[in-house]
């Protein structure tokens, strides 16, 4: 268990499929379940908390709130106005560190609900962290402290890998390349199979080989710490099958249109984040 979190007690306001994800990396590294509860209104997303994680959820945020050390916000965008105001009159909101994952929410607009000198984070995750596999980013707030920091590193190391932005602005660039990157991967993923079927391999093979093939390479990249290039030089030999199928890819613009659809999504974040 990662040092940061050893006695901490982590309370997730909102217990859909994000906490459960993130509580359930928790429970995974070693917190006690007894120090992992969640606050949700609805019954049944209380029952898949307590059914996944193996840790209690409630009916009652406050309570949530009382009995943390750090606060995940793990509700949708639009809610996290209502659950703050209806958090106002908890007394010591300052106390717990706040950890918000709601998308496009500032750091400015949280604060602005909080008390002054509350300590908060904000975190931009992905969908891989639902199989313990995502990318988070996240930016802290000047009142945050070197161990809040380390709270939210061993939170989201426990779901996936973890990068602490220099400054918030970039948690836009994020969303546009890892945020939204999972479905530009599904994209990738159900074209590459759709092609294995245009020269006539069973779909079923063609959609295997090409998850495979993509998680395999991912695999030897970050495994190897080789840079891509190196490794697509290692496997495209003189007049070969990979290189006419690569001159296909340049022809067509593949690096400019993932150039194109990372900074369109990252000005759209801009804008959502503006509204
Ligand atoms: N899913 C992702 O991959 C991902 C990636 C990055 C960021 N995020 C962010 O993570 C947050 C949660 O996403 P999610 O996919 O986990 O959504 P979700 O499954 O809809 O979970 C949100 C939960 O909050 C509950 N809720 C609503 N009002 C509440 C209140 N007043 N107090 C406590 N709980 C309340 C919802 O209950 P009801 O079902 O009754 O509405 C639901 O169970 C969002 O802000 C999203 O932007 C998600």
């Amino acid at each position: 268990m990662s040092g940061a979190l050893d006695g901490r007690r982590i309370g997730f306001i909102g217990a859909g499929a994000m906490a459960r994800a993130l509580a359930g990396g928790l429970a995974r590294t070693g917190i006690a379940a007894g120090h992992i509860r969640a606050g949700d209104p609805d019954p049944e997303q209380r029952r898949l908390f307590e059914q996944e994680v193996g840790a209690d959820a409630e009916d009652d945020n406050a309570s949530v709130v009382r009995e943390s050390d750090a606060v995940v916000l793990s509700v949708k965008p639009g809610v996290v106005g209502t659950v703050l105001d209806d958090l106002a009159g908890v007394p010591h909101l300052d106390r717990p560190l706040w950890i918000s994952i709601a998308a496009g929410v500032t750091l400015e607009s949280l604060g602005e609900r909080l008390p002054g000198g509350a300590r908060i984070v904000r975190a931009m995750p992905n969908t891989p962290a639902l199989v313990g596999a995502g990318a988070t980013a996240y930016c802290a707030n000047a009142a945050s402290q070197t161990a809040d920091r380390a709270m939210a590193d061993a939170l989201f190391e426990a779901v996936g890998t973890v990068w602490q932005a220099p400054n918030e602005g970039m948690l836009d660039a994020v969303t546009g390349l890892s945020g939204s990157g999972p479905a530009y991967v599904f994209l990738l993923l159900e074209a590459l199979a759709d092609a294995g079927v245009r020269v006539g391999l069973p779909r079923d093979a063609a959609h295997q080989l090409a998850c495979q093939t993509v998680h395999g390479a991912t695999r030897l990249a970050i495994e190897t710490g080789r840079h891509p290039a190196s490794l697509k030089d290692q496997v495209t030999s003189p007049g070969g099958t990979t290189i006419a199928g690569l001159e296909q890819l340049e022809a067509a613009g593949f690096r400019s249109a993932l150039y194109r659809a990372v900074a369109a999504a990252t000005t759209r974040s801009r804008e959502l984040s503006r509204s």
